[in-house]
């Protein structure tokens, strides 16, 4: 375990690249690390357990400890001609592991290519992209009660998935964490999802009309890599906010102001709407205040030009909620958790 006592720049360990710094932290490389560590720290209360930091925001110097989870490796748990069960330690980097899978011809996680974090953070939010979520291939995860410091196996109804949801995010939120993901994926007849506009325009314009999982996972990558702000060279966590869901009698309230609005219906009564599409009508498409900005393929994506804050990075998202809710009379949710 690799402890460092004071001042520690967490910079290099969020996305944003928020250069704020904690007490103390401390690197989990295995489950025995794990389970040492708790019981020792059961009655700390200043303690954030830390992912990939793809989908947190740094607001002030954290008073506290953090402990990066970078337990790594992965094991194959069973295996047939068709299919297949692979178990992923929870600090395996995510887009890593959709390459190896990529790679070996295990269908499933292609469309969910270049996201950033980490697996063991993937079921939290349900990460999702081009029409797949982490629930279409989730079989199950380990989890370590961090009271009572038993392991538990999670299936899918208990993780209760749904869009950017899951019971991490509700009930069970600070309960557990996250040691392995279990996934269930193809060897052969991939079900594949090019469904999604921009998949199969990319599909086309290479002329590939029978694609393999490589096919699906480069096209992902470009399309990506055209909209979205690689978080190496400009600081982001993706999408900031999630897309609001409106009653089908707001939606046609706002369809009667805005004839263009896009939308998605997700069930008779229910309309989801990008929330990409309100920023920018409300104008903050590729707008800069200091160091924070809006990125300018993808308004849904807040950016650090540099040296920003995350109270100026938070600042920006009230100022962007606040018009929409004015101009649009809708609420939009931030998907990133403020620390
Ligand atoms: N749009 C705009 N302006 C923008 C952005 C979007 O008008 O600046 C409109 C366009 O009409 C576009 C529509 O919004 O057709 C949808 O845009 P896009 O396909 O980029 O998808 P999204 O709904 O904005 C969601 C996910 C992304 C995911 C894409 C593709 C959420 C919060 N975000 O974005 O996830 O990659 O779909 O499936 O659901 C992430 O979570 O970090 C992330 C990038």
């Amino acid at each position: 375990m690799n402890t460092i006592s004071s001042n520690f720049s967490l910079k290099n360990y969020n996305t944003f690249n928020i250069d704020v710094k904690s007490d103390k932290f401390i690197s989990i490389n295995t489950e025995d690390q794990l389970l040492d560590f708790l019981p020792k720290n059961k009655d700390e209360d200043n303690i954030f357990f830390l992912g990939g930091g793809s989908n947190v925001l740094f607001s002030k110097d954290y008073k506290g400890t953090i402990v990066h989870i970078s337990i790594k490796g992965k094991k194959i748990i069973e295996e047939s001609n068709d299919n297949i069960i692979i178990e992923v330690n929870s600090g395996e980097n995510w887009h890593e592991f959709v390459l190896f899978c990529v790679n070996s011809g295990y269908g499933g996680v292609e469309n969910l290519s270049l996201i950033p974090g980490n697996v063991g953070t993937s079921p939290i939010q349900n990460i999702g992209a081009y029409g797949v979520e982490l629930k279409d291939v989730f079989d199950s995860c380990i989890v370590v009660d961090k009271l009572s410091l038993k392991s538990k196996q999670l299936n899918l109804t208990d993780c209760r998935f749904d869009y950017r949801d899951s019971i991490f995010k509700n009930e069970a939120k600070g309960k557990y964490i996250i040691t392995e993901v279990v996934f269930k994926l193809t060897k052969k007849n991939h079900e594949l999802n090019t469904s999604y506009g921009a998949i199969n325009t990319v599909l086309l314009e290479k002329g590939i009309t029978n694609p393999s999982l490589k096919d699906v996972s480069n096209a992902v990558i470009k399309i990506r890599q055209e909209k979205l702000p690689d978080p190496n060279v400009i600081g982001n966590s993706g999408s900031f906010f999630k897309n609001p869901v409106v009653s089908k009698q707001e939606f046609d309230m706002l369809q009667a102001r805005f004839e263009d609005i896009p939308f998605y219906p997700i069930s008779e009564n229910e309309i989801k709407i990008p929330a990409g599409w309100l920023i920018e009508q409300a104008g903050f498409k590729g707008k800069r205040f200091g160091d924070a900005g809006v990125h300018d393929r993808q308004a849904l994506v807040l950016v650090n030009h540099g040296n920003a804050t995350g109270e100026e990075i938070w600042l920006l998202a009230k100022k962007i909620q606040q018009e929409i809710s004015r101009i649009f009379q809708v609420t939009i949710e931030p998907e990133v958790n403020l620390i």
